[in-house]
Parts: structure tokens; C-alpha cells; sequence
């Protein structure tokens, strides 16, 4: 369960801009998601899908979110983010559990994420709920550094 006093429910209209800050804010880390700076906050803001995104919410600021990206082929793919500073203390498996949810009610039969393999909190977040490793994409993102970082790709049938 997530910390007490955090709220999860789908996200709406006017989540729009926390989620893009969350993300720009993530995204400075370098570490955990593909995306890096600079992230233009307007436009993600606005071009933000808020189909299938459901946001953690504590004294009226979102601290997390998870969004599942619903392909044509009957799989979702899975993403997430907990703001520094809340990790660690069930968010995101109160924002998994919420995803699942939201999958299976979708009707979709699989959700599939990709994840760095350095990312230790990510995948045992992610086996916690049964997905398994299928595969390993190498060199597969090219950071701004340069170097190219692996991906793990996961799945959960549903
Ligand atoms: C990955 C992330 C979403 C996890 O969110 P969180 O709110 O910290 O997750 P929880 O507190 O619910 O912990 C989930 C599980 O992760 C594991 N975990 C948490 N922190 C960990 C750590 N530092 N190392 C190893 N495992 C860890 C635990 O198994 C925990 O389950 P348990 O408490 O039942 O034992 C969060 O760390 C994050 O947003 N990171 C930056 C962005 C990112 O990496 N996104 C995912 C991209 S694939």
C-alpha cells in the first residue's frame, strides 16, 4: 500500500504540468528513465496522454505516475516515475497495482515495460507483481554521454 495520505486516481486535465515537471525533474537524475534534459515542460504538458495515466497525489501534489500505453495488438507498455523523495515507501506499488487494474479492465492480456539493468528498485518492484525477463535489448539507448545502456524488457501476462 502506498504511504498514508497519498492518493492514487487517474490523472486529468489539470495534472498535465505536475506530471511534466515530475518528468523534467526525473529526467535530471540521468539514471532510471530513457528520457534526459532537456525536457521542454510546455510541450510535454500539453501532448501528455492522460488515457491510461494514473497519478499518486499527496497534500495536492502529484509524487508519482505510471502511464501504460495501449497498443493495437492487445499489450500495454509500461512506464513510471516516483519523485525523489518519496521512493521507497510504496508509492509505486500502490502505482503498479493501479496499472495492472487499469490493463485488465482495458481488456488487455499483457503489460511490457523496458527497464536499465541497473535499475535494482525498478525490476524488484516489477518482478514483485510476477513479470519476468524476456529479453535483452544491447546498446540499445545512446545516452547523451554517449554511451549505450541496455534494456531489459519485461512482460506480465494479465
Ligand atoms: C522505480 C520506482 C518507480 C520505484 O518506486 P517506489 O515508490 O520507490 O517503489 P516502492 O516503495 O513501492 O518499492 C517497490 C519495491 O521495490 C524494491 N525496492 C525499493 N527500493 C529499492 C532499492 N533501492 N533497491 C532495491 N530494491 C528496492 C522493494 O522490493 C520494494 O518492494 P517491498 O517494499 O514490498 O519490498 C522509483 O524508484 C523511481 O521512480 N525511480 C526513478 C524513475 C524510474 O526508474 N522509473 C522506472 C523506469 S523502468
Amino acid at each position: 500500500m502506498a504511504s498514508a495520505g497519498v492518493e492514487i486516481r487517474p490523472a486529468d486535465d489539470s495534472d498535465r504540468r505536475a506530471i511534466a515537471t515530475l518528468l523534467a525533474a526525473v529526467a535530471e537524475e540521468r539514471d532510471g528513465i530513457a528520457t534526459e534534459p532537456p525536457v521542454d515542460v510546455d510541450a510535454m504538458t500539453v501532448k501528455w496522454r492522460l488515457d491510461g495515466t494514473i497519478v499518486a497525489v499527496a497534500a495536492g501534489a502529484v509524487v508519482g505516475q505510471v502511464h501504460v500505453e495501449a497498443s493495437r495488438f492487445g499489450f500495454g507498455e509500461l512506464g513510471m516515475m516516483v519523485a525523489d523523495g518519496w521512493r521507497g515507501r510504496g508509492v509505486g506499488t500502490a502505482l503498479v497495482a493501479a496499472a495492472i487494474d487499469w490493463a485488465r479492465e482495458r481488456g488487455l492480456h499483457k503489460v511490457t515495460l523496458g527497464v536499465f539493468p541497473h535499475n535494482d528498485a525498478a525490476i524488484a518492484l516489477y518482478r514483485k507483481f510476477g513479470f519476468v525477463e524476456e529479453g535483452r535489448l544491447t546498446n540499445h539507448i545512446r545516452r547523451a554521454s554517449g554511451e549505450l545502456w541496455d534494456v531489459i524488457e519485461m512482460g506480465l501476462l494479465l
